[in-house]
């Protein structure tokens, strides 16, 4: 058996650890194929914790049911994207055996610029429309996708949100699922861009408890033919805090020295691996959260990092002598970047794993 843990962005883990029901509200909706309120969700979470691999278990799930799929980054331009791909697929099944051919194929193509132009912005309707009735007929529907949505242009979310509204009205199958950073997806939401998206089911996905991460782990062990002591289970699983790219990277590290090794784990290769997977979690995860910090945004993380727990606007301000609204504005750019989250009345935290320790350890 292959290593089968996934420590990569967006990859699907062999187990999905913590997410029990989170898609039964979008399974429901996928039966009732239209008006079901999971229809429409946001997931949101802090970085790492599987936003992506949510999305792709929706649209799997989606996939299973026979409804046609269109998977996005809302980077520049991603409307056009839709648009596009929403044509190939009317296309494939307008011409498909038991489709009706369709001849009126419009000969402009959707523009790759963040705001479609009016006639453009008319296809799109247009074109989500011919689809949508072709999946209707089918008894399916249409599931879009849009990943990383803290990052959008806001005119091209709010068309694409007046389309989708357009398409819901008129009682058509057609699923919105997104999946940003909290903070900046509710900026985003608060913006009033798009209010209809205010009455998505938000999904915020937090680490999986320590327990599961456990019990996974001595599963997927056994079932590759090694020996893992429940007590090396528990190490294993403690150092990843439950959180899903610890335990994909203590995992698979973990996974390397039985095969190595030897098929009989150790207590010091439990350590080992959790010593390999901590210094990947940094270069990963850490030092890219981190590349978009100004000097001064790391002088308010090092501030953060002399506390062991939540740390208060006072202290902070106090450290890096600076006065409370300037505090408070660094305070929303380290929440919007995902680097730390509110955690209680006038407290922040730490938003992932490890950040603490390395900034204590003078690497940033
Ligand atoms: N429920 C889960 N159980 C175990 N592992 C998971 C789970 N969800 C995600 N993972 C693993 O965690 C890692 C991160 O997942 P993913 O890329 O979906 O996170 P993300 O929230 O989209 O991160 P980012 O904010 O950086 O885009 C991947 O290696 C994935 O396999
Ligand atoms: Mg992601």
């Amino acid at each position: 058996m292959d290593n089968p843990f996934r420590p990569t962005a967006g990859a699907s883990p062999p187990e999905l650890i913590g997410r029990a029901g989170v898609l039964d509200e979008f399974a429901y909706g996928l039966r009732l194929r239209s008006g079901a309120p999971g229809l429409l969700t946001i997931f949101t979470g802090a970085r790492g914790v599987g936003k992506t691999v949510m999305l792709g278990a929706a649209e799997d799930l989606a996939r299973t049911q026979g409804w046609a799929v269109v998977s996005e980054t809302a980077t520049k331009g991603f409307l056009g994207r839709i648009g596009h791909a929403m044509r190939r697929l009317a296309e494939e099944l307008g011409s498909g055996p038991q489709g009706r051919r369709l001849t009126a194929v419009t000969a402009a193509g959707f523009g790759f610029t963040t705001q479609l132009p009016p006639q453009q912005q008319l296809e799109w309707r247009e074109e989500g429309l011919r689809l949508l009735h072709l999946l209707e007929e089918q008894r399916t529907g249409l599931v879009i996708t849009v990943d990383e949505i803290h990052a959008a242009d806001r005119q091209e979310i709010a068309q694409l949100a007046a389309d989708v509204q357009h398409f819901i009205r008129a009682d058509l199958p057609v699923a919105l699922l997104f999946a940003g950073l909290p903070a900046a997806v509710s900026d985003l939401l608060n913006e009033g861009v798009a209010t209809f998206l205010r009455r998505a089911d938000r999904i915020d996905l937090h680490a999986a408890a320590v327990d599961e991460v456990q019990r996974s782990y001595a599963e997927t062990f056994a079932a590759g033919g090694f020996t893992l002591t429940e007590g090396q289970a528990r190490r294993a699983a403690e150092a990843t805090g439950g959180y899903p790219f610890l335990i994909q990277l203590v995992g698979y590290f973990l996974w390397q020295e039985a095969e190595k090794v030897s098929p009989v784990l150790t207590d010091a290769m439990v350590d080992q691996a959790v010593a390999a997977a901590r210094r990947r979690n940094e270069r990963v995860v850490i030092e890219a959260a981190l590349s978009t910090a100004s000097p001064r945004d790391l002088d308010v993380l090092r501030a953060m990092a002399e506390d062991d727990g939540p740390s208060t606007a006072g202290d902070i301000g106090a450290r890096i002598g600076a006065r409370p609204n300037t505090v408070g504005n660094y305070r929303t750019r380290l929440i919007d970047a995902g680097l730390i989250e509110p955690a209680g009345y006038g407290l922040v935290r730490f938003a992932i794993p490890g950040l603490r320790e390395h900034l204590r350890q003078g690497r940033a």
